[in-house]
Formats: structure tokens, sequence, C-alpha cells
């Protein structure tokens, strides 16, 4: 169910805090608990879950394919598994994915190679706008089919393969593809082989460690990796504790970076090495982030941050730094903004196929205050002014379904004092149900208009 639509209207700048917080659950981690519960034996328990509308579509999907999922108490889950293969659904109806590109690339995955799924797809207008063609091509791999023939959008309708064989493919920079092949391979005859030279988010490959009849890891060298799937195998049910999300903490973390007199104690984020290349580019510009507590459950090493303001000079991401901070560039941009001197992304092309074309809409949130960019093909240069008083200007943000995008800007009006209009703010509780709450929790004052 969606949330109301609400637009925010923010007048005031936040004065300096000093708190501990906790933060909405990770979503990547709880989107696949649920898809590997619905397809593992036997009851998976899920602890800490993100109650966000992206997972909540992600358990309304699994409910319409079949699938009995109970809530025991707030946040925990229990998840009947049916099975590798098991998933099923009447023919012409229709999935709706939402806003979630996550939600969409997993399933369809798991689903291409699923018997006898002949199905509506589709989610809402901003997750309808994204290219799916990679995904599409490596699904008809498996012998899925996806009409009409040459559209690469949202709606469409798929229709399973009748006779799934394992691929080999060569991993980018997109987890979500990676992690789609990995399900699509579990289903399929004989051996699904993933060659990954970037290493990206490896949350799927964490979680079915237990299963070494299914799916085996061997790393070739610091960057490589290969992923084997045996197909056809039971997989054994999974008992999770969702520790919190370091992208929803990154928003936090530069709010308290760029404010005078502030720190923050962020508790229980996953840590995973491949979610937090933001703070690693941050920490080289001399930023005060310190992560302490650090320890490993459940196949994820999770701990606090500690974050004090600083004076952080200006960035430069190289093309390395992509595929780990892939969700954080909107609030590296800000950060960038606020920042004295010249800051350069690269390699960030894939950033115009998110929720929203992040590079041309942080441009124009950024231009509205007089931040001066420039994009090339694969790359955006900000020049940084440094903590700037804009209480004279305006940022305005029509309905772009990017939640990202809305907390950016709420934090950059926040900071710099710039009256703020963010209209359907309410798409923000597709990952950060909490986020207001813990903005009013540090003193930021806002109102909403329904
Ligand atoms: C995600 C992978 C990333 C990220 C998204 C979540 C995941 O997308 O942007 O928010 O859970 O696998 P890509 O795989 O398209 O880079």
């Amino acid at each position: 169910m969606p949330s109301d639509k609400f637009n925010l209207h923010i007048k005031n700048k936040i004065a300096p805090f000093n708190k501990i917080i906790n933060i909405d659950s990770d979503k990547s981690i709880s989107i696949r608990s649920f898809l590997i519960g619905a397809i593992s034996e036997n009851i998976s328990t899920i602890k800490n879950v993100l109650e966000s509308e992206d997972v909540i579509s992600s358990i309304n999907c699994l409910k319409s394919l079949g699938v009995k999922i109970k809530k025991m108490k707030s946040k925990n889950y229990n998840i009947y598994g049916k099975g590798l293969g098991s998933l099923f659904i009447s023919k012409n109806k229709k999935l709706n994915f939402g806003n979630s590109g996550t939600l969409a690339r997993l399933l369809i995955g798991i689903l291409s190679t699923t018997p006898n799924i002949d199905v509506k797809i589709g989610g809402d207008n901003s997750l309808n706008k994204r290219n799916m063609k990679k995904l599409i091509e490596l699904m008809s791999e498996f012998g899925a089919k996806f009409l009409p023939i040459n559209k690469f959008k949202f709606p469409l309708k798929m229709i399973s393969s009748e006779m799934p064989i394992g691929i080999n493919y060569k991993a980018g920079a997109s987890a979500q593809l990676k992690s789609a092949v990995i399900f699509a391979g579990l289903n399929s005859y004989g051996e699904t082989k993933i060659i990954e030279e970037q290493k990206s988010r490896n949350h799927t490959e964490n979680m079915l460690l237990n299963n070494l009849q299914a799916i085996t890891l061997k790393k070739i060298s610091n960057k490589k990796k290969i992923i084997k799937i045996n197909g056809k195998q039971y997989l054994h049910p999974v008992k999770i504790d969702v520790p919190g999300d370091p992208s929803s903490a990154a928003f936090f973390t530069a709010l308290t970076l760029l404010n005078y007199k502030s720190s923050i104690k962020i508790k229980n984020v996953c840590l995973n090495p491949t979610r937090i290349g933001f703070y690693q580019i941050l920490k080289k510009q001399k930023a005060k982030i310190k992560f302490v507590n650090v320890r490993k459950k459940n196949n994820e090493i999770r701990g606090d941050i500690f974050i004090q303001s600083s004076k952080v000079k200006p960035i430069n991401a190289s093309k390395e730094y992509y595929v780990n901070s892939t969700d954080e560039y909107p609030i590296l941009f800000v950060i960038a903004a606020l920042t004295k001197g010249v800051s350069i992304f690269k390699g960030i092309k894939d950033l115009k196929n998110k929720e929203s074309d992040r590079i041309k809409e942080m441009q124009k949130v950024l231009h509205q205050i007089n931040i001066k960019t420039v994009s090339k093909k694969d790359e955006l240069k900000i020049f940084g002014k440094g903590l700037i008083n804009a209480d004279n200007k305006k940022i305005y943000v029509p309905n772009l379904g990017d939640h990202r995008i809305c907390m950016s800007s709420f934090i950059l009006s926040i900071l710099t004092g710039a009256k703020a209009r963010i209209n359907n703010f309410e798409t923000v509780y597709t990952s950060s149900p909490s986020f207001l709450k813990i903005m009013k929790k540090l003193g930021a004052k806002f109102e909403i208009q329904k």
C-alpha cells in the first residue's frame, strides 16, 4: 500500500547536535531475505527487517506467488519456504514491483527459471522509466521470454523458460544483475558460472553461503572471484538479523560532517566492504569517521559509526569507487557542493538509470543555489563553495519518485538555510521510513503539507 502523498517545506538551518541514533535496517539484505526464504525449504526467520515500501512490495509479490509470510512481532517475520521452482501465479495476473529496481531484477531472476510463469510485470512511474535491457537479455539466455519483443521498459509480460540451462556471465558493476543470474542459475539444469571482476555488493552470496551443494565462491585474486551455481539443489532456510543500512546512514554522516560542532554515533550499521565506498572516499578526504564495535553476524560485518564535524577536502572519486558507493552519489554531490574546491566523480554513467537520472537531477538542485557543475558523458565536476549561507535562495524538487534525491535536497537545505519545497517526500518511505523522525530528534525543522 503506497503511503499518503505529502510535500515537505523547509525554512531553517539546523543547529549543532550530539546524538546517538539507530538507523533503518538494510534494504538490500531485507529484500533478499524474503526472496531467499521463499525459495528455500522449511521456515526462514528474519529479525529487524526494514518495514519500508520496497520491502512491503517484496512481501506482497511473494504472497501473490503463493508464499506464506507471517509477521511475528514488529520487524520480525517467518517465511514458510515453498522451495526452488515452486512459486506460482495464475496466468495473466500482475506483479507490481512498486519503486524497487532490486525487487524487480531479483524476482525476475527467480521467475525466469521457475516453471509455468506467465505474468504481467511493472512498477510505479519511476521504475517503469528504467531500462531493463541488460536484465532481459540475460534472462533470455536462460530461455525466458519478454513481450512485446524489443521493448525494454515495464510494463511487460514475462513467460518463464521451459528448459532453463545454466549460462556463463561476466559480471559488471551491477549487484542486481549478478544476483538475478545467481537466482536464475539456482533453478537451471547444469552449471551457471559468473566471473566477477568488480566487487559489487555480495549479500546474495553471503546469505547462500551454507548451501555449498548449490553455490561455491572461489577467490582468484583480490579483485576477481568466480561464482559457480549448481542448479536444482535444495536450499537451506535462512536465519538473519538485518543490520542497519549504510546507505541510509550516509545522509546523517554527511549532515554531521558539514554541520558545526556536531557529532553522531550511528549504531549497528552493515559495514560489508562492498557497501562502504562512501565512507572510504570521505576518510581519504580527512573526514572524521570511525568504525567502532566492529563484529560479524550472519556472515555480514557490522558495527557503529562515529562521526564528527570535519573540514573535508574536495573529493576525487575515480571509477573504482563507483561500485561500492553506487547509491551515495547524490549525497556525495551535496558534500562536494559545500566543500571549497573542485570535486570530480568519474565512471558514473549508470547513475542515469537509477530511480531518476541522478546526475541531471542533482545538477538541477545544485544550480538553484548557484553551485556550478559540469557533466561529461561519464563524469561530473562540482565547483564547491564551502558551507555557504543560501537563506535568500529556494530549492524546488518536483515529483521524481527518487528517495535519495529527496533526502539529499533536504540535507542541502538544512545546512545552507535555502528554503526548500520537496514534492512527494513520501517516496523516502521506500528506503528510510525513519528519516524524518531521526531528523526531528537532531533538531531539524520542517513542515509537512498533505
Ligand atoms: C542494489 C544494487 C544497486 C543499488 C540498489 C540496490 C542491490 O543497483 O543501486 O539500490 O540491492 O543489489 P545496481 O545493481 O543496479 O547497481
